[in-house]
């Protein structure tokens, strides 16, 4: 099976963005790890992080046509803003699981609203990038159902 995972806008500066928030990992890091994790299991693992709302949302176009199984989708900022990604992913048809290293829930009200959570299969907040691994062990497990 394949899993894609989607980073939003400034996941790219991860390991020097605000550390105390959002830890001190690079994301090639976390990504080398899923990667790794999910090849243990014999799946296969692709990723993409981009700023741009749009690429995330042709990349989830192309998700449908290539038969990904599951989406892991940190949105970023586009958590909070984004009806067009929301959209994609409907149109997509394919489960996924959110996830946000930080606990949006204690921070600033305006990250307090998801375009997202009322339509995913489950959502992880505030584990760091723990949160990562634990979303891929939730989504190999469903897949195998
Ligand atoms: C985030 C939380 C968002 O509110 C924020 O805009 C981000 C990262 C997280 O992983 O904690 O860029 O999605």
């Amino acid at each position: 099976s394949t899993i894609l995972v989607l980073h939003g806008p400034n996941l790219n500066m991860l390991g020097t963005r605000e550390p105390e928030v959002y830890g001190y990992e690079t994301l090639a890091d976390i990504d080398d790890r899923l990667r790794s994790k999910a090849a243990e299991s014999g799946h296969h693992l692709l990723h993409l992080q981009s700023n741009a709302e749009y690429e995330l949302i042709e990349r989830v176009h192309e998700a449908r046509a290539e038969g990904v199984d599951f989406l892991i989708i940190n949105p970023a900022a586009f958590t909070h803003t984004s009806i067009a990604l929301r959209d994609a992913v409907l149109a997509s048809d394919i489960p996924f699981i959110e996830v946000h290293l930080s606990n949006v829930h204690a921070r600033e009200s305006f990250r307090h609203h998801s375009y997202f959570s009322d339509i995913a299969e489950g959502v992880i907040c505030g584990l760091g990038s723990q949160g990562y691994d634990l979303a891929l062990q939730a989504a190999l497990q469903r897949i195998h159902r």
